[in-house]
């Protein structure tokens, strides 16, 4: 039987973070956990559009328990002062669900000089799992992390990580999402090695109707692409409450390892209820897992004390 919402159950005394919070996939799955009685932390770069967020959820929720973080992924002092914030304030965290992301993108750079797609989707998030890892250790709890069918046509290129040399919009929006798996695995592995009982799981959303593929448009003024995206994502996609299915599995249910990749199961993973899915051999490649990891905890200063 199809897996829904409704089979997550209660999830009262739960913490989860949630980053992206305020739009598509982050928001949808935001209001679920919380309908179900998790504490939620949203993770947010813009406090107005994030606060609009946690209202609207109130009003349809009755007693969601929410609170906003500011959470900047593309500044690495906005990640140390969301851990600041939420270490002073939680005891614990079950659940951080690595969400947010930019997709197709003109080359922009992060704070720290990163290309944007690359230093938001993944490490900024690298960095924040390291700054909270301890906690989700203690309550043997999970990281979900946010690919895409996106990743399989990604390739890592180590001698040209930010795109300096040659950019393609496409091409490091797959290099970051491939990130997003080498990560999940090389995580898992690792806690797996220190005999944790926290899990990192990858999942993605098939294609799901949210604002991702309006901002890149948006910010070349392409009124055209703006367009196709729009059909694209109407015609082929969605809904935001469905698409955060694989998510809210991922980050949920029992029936699951770690190590494992949860993506919709109807034609060709573009739509339909969360199942078990494979990812490329690619994202499997214990070599550029390694190498990743050593390069993200070089670029980020954050290194994973796992024990
Ligand atoms: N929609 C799909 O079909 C699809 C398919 C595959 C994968 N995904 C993945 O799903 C995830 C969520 O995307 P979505 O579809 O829900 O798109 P969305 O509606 O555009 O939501 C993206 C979220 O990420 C946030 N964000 C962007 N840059 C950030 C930063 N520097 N710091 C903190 N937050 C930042 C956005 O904040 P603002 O609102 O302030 O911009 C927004 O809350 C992404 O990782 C995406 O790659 C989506």
């Amino acid at each position: 039987m199809s897996w829904t919402a409704e089979d997550m159950g209660d999830l009262g005394g739960e913490t989860v973070i949630v980053t992206g919070a305020n739009s598509g996939l982050g928001f949808s799955a935001t209001k679920e956990l919380a309908r179900h009685g998790a504490e939620v932390v949203m993770a947010c770069r813009n406090l107005e559009k994030a606060d609009d967020a946690k209202q609207e959820i109130e009003n349809e929720v009755d007693n969601a328990d929410l609170e906003v973080i500011k959470l900047d992924l593309a500044d690495l002092e906005s990640v140390s002062s969301f851990v600041e914030k939420f270490r002073r304030e939680h005891d614990s965290l079950d659940v951080l669900c690595n969400n947010a992301g930019l997709m197709a993108i003109p080359r922009r750079e992060t704070q720290h000089g990163f290309e944007m797609q690359l230093g938001v989707n993944h490490l900024g998030h690298f960095a924040l799992t390291g700054h909270l890892i301890d906690m989700i250790q203690e309550s043997a709890g999970r990281v979900v992390n946010q690919s895409s069918m996106a990743h399989e046509g990604g390739e890592i290129d180590f001698d040209d990580l930010m795109g300096e040399d040659d950019y393609s919009k496409w091409g490091a929006y797959g290099q970051s999402k491939l990130a997003n798996l080498l990560f999940t695995y090389e995580l898992d592995r690792r806690l797996e090695d220190v005999d944790s009982e926290a899990m990192s799981i990858g999942c993605h959303p098939g294609v799901s109707d949210t604002n991702l593929f309006r901002k890149g448009p948006e910010m070349t003024g392409s009124r055209i692409k703006l367009l196709v995206g729009e059909v694209f994502t109407r015609i082929l996609g969605q809904s935001a409450d469905k698409g955060c299915l694989p998510m809210l599995y991922a980050a949920t249910s029992d029936a699951l390892e770690g190590g494992e990749y949860i993506g919709p199961d109807g034609f060709r993973e573009m739509r339909g209820y969360p199942e078990k899915q494979e990812s490329t051999e690619d994202s499997h490649n214990r070599e550029d897992a390694q190498r990743l990891w050593e390069v993200s905890e070089e670029l980020t200063g954050v290194s994973f004390s796992l024990d």
